[in-house]
Order: structure tokens, then C-alpha cells, then sequence
């Protein structure tokens, strides 16, 4: 679904990533960790057309990217709702840039806050939601979209534990559903296994690359809190964690 083929992303004369080569296949979940400052969101930002790749190619569903991507659901770190419109207008806003009638934005926007359990908040304000009902918001106003592919950029590492656990069950059952491609960012290595396909390592930057990929062999549907004690994960989580700790080293030996 998505295919990354030696791309190099730089900004002027400082190179990000170097020759990266990544297949997100249909449906797969893929995580992505690596130290802080290393190109995570610049690779996101690749595949969503955001910024052009200095060499290589960057295609979806077999077209490469150029520009701004439809097919695509980007899930941001930091909140993006529009705070003058409500849950509800939120939601419908894609339907709304791609012409869709008002019967039909209301029927899907409503189904999809029922689905992030935001039943009666539509008329809510995002100030008036808290922390992880926004993040339901943002899940709903994405998938609303059916997007091909979705990027997330550390879409939970703002919320508490309890409910980041909370949100990442929701994801898991949402994303059961209708399976598409993901390439989810995170700092959390329990996160990327516990969600993930899937779990690839970057190293420390500049000119960061792909140093591991871990196929995550945990059944599903999976209980994100439960599959933590599976003896697999633990094993997973050292082999993982043996791979990128030297980056993380690098990383902040070279500040
Ligand atoms: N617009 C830009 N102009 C110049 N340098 C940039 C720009 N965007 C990112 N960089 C640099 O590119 C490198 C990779 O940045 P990126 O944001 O992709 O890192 P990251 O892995 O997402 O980090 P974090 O985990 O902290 O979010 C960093 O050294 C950053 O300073
Ligand atoms: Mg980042």
C-alpha cells in the first residue's frame, strides 16, 4: 500500500534520512521508533506528500506522491480540531472539502461519534471535551475520510496512561474493523509492540536510516494491557529495546 524506495529527505545541506526503503502492505499495522530528532515525521510527512523527498520515491497503491495526498488520514501528535466548531462540525469538516451533501455528512459524522463512543457530545466545543474525548474527535474526524492509509504521529503520548490504554483498544477495535494501512510514530516502545504488525527501528540522525524490523507475532484481537504480561512481548521488548537503545545513546551523546 505504501512503498518508500530509497528516499533521502534533507533540508538544505543537513540530510534527515538516508536511502530508506519501507513496504506497508495492505491492512498491516507498522510502527516506527527511533530516537527523538531522528526523521520520524519527516517520513510521515513523505508519505503524506507534505515534503518532497530530495531522492527516491514515495507511492501509494502503486502511484507515487506528489502533493498533498487524499487517500490519506493524518493523525497529529498535538490537538488539530478547530476550537470555534463543535464535535460534530469537526467531524464532517473532510465530507464537507469533498462536497458531500449536508443529509449525508450528518448521517456518517453521527455514526462516527457513536463509534468513539462521543454520543451526545456533538454539540460540544473542544474546550469543553476533555483530553482523550478530543483525541476521539480527531480519530472520528480521520476515519470519517476512509482513508487508504494512516499516518500517527505519536497521536497518544499526550494523554495519561489509563487513557492512552483506553484510546489504544478503541484504535485496535476501529482499526479490526475495516483494516487499512498504518504507519504509526511513536516514542513508546510497549505501544508500538502492542499495536504494531510490525516495529522498525531508525537510527540516531543525521542521515538516519532503517537499522531493524521486527515482525510482532502476538495474536489478535489484542488487549493492550494483557498482551504487556505475554512472555513473547517481553522477549519482543528486549530484542527491540537491545537495537534501539544504542541510538538512543547516539542520539543524545551527539547534543
Ligand atoms: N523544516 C525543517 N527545517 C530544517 N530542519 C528540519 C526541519 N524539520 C525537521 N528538521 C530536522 O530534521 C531532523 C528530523 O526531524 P523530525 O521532526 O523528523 O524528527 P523526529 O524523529 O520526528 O523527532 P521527534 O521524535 O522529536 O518528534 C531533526 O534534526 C530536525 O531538526
Ligand atoms: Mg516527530
Amino acid at each position: 500500500m505504501v512503498g518508500i524506495e530509497n528516499v533521502t529527505m534533507a533540508f538544505g545541506n543537513f540530510v534527515a534520512v538516508e536511502n530508506v526503503n519501507l513496504q506497508v502492505g495492505d491492512g498491516e499495522f507498522l510502527a516506527i521508533v527511533g530516537p527523538t530528532g531522528c526523521g520520524k515525521s519527516t517520513i510521515l510527512n513523505a508519505i503524506a506528500g507534505l515534503l518532497k523527498p530530495a531522492s527516491g520515491t514515495v507511492a501509494i497503491d502503486g502511484a507515487t506522491v506528489s502533493g498533498v495526498q487524499n487517500e490519506i488520514g493524518y493523525l497529529f501528535q498535538q490537538d488539530a480540531l478547530l476550537p470555534w466548531k463543535t464535535a460534530f462540525e469537526n467531524v464532517e469538516l473532510g465530507l464537507m472539502f469533498r462536497r458531500v451533501n449536508a443529509a449525508e455528512r450528518r448521517e456518517k459524522a453521527m455514526a462516527w461519534l457513536e463509534k468513539v463512543g462521543l454520543k451526545g457530545f456533538e454539540g460540544r466545543y473542544p474546550h469543553q471535551l476533555s483530553g482523550g474525548q478530543r483525541k476521539r474527535v480527531q480519530m472520528a474526524q480521520v476515519l470519517i475520510m476512509e482513508p487508504k492509509v494512516i499516518l500517527m504521529d505519536e497521536p497518544f503520548s499526550a494523554l495519561d496512561i489509563h487513557t492512552r490504554h483506553l484510546m489504544q483498544n478503541e484504535l485496535l477495535r476501529l482499526w479490526q474493523e475495516d483494516r487499512r494501512a498504518v504507519v504509526m510514530i511513536t516514542h513508546d516502545l510497549e505501544e508500538a509492540i502492542a499495536l504494531g504488525d510490525r516495529v522498525v527501528v531508525l537510527a540516531a540522525g543525521p542521515k538516519s536510516r532503517i537499522i531493524d524490523s521486527f515482525p510482532v507475532d502476538l495474536e489478535r484481537p489484542r488487549n493492550v494491557a494483557e498482551i504487556k504480561l505475554d512472555s513473547r512481548f517481553l522477549t519482543l521488548y528486549r530484542d527491540i529495546w537491545a537495537s534501539l537503545r544504542g541510538e538512543v545513546e547516539k542520539s543524545y551523546a551527539r547534543r
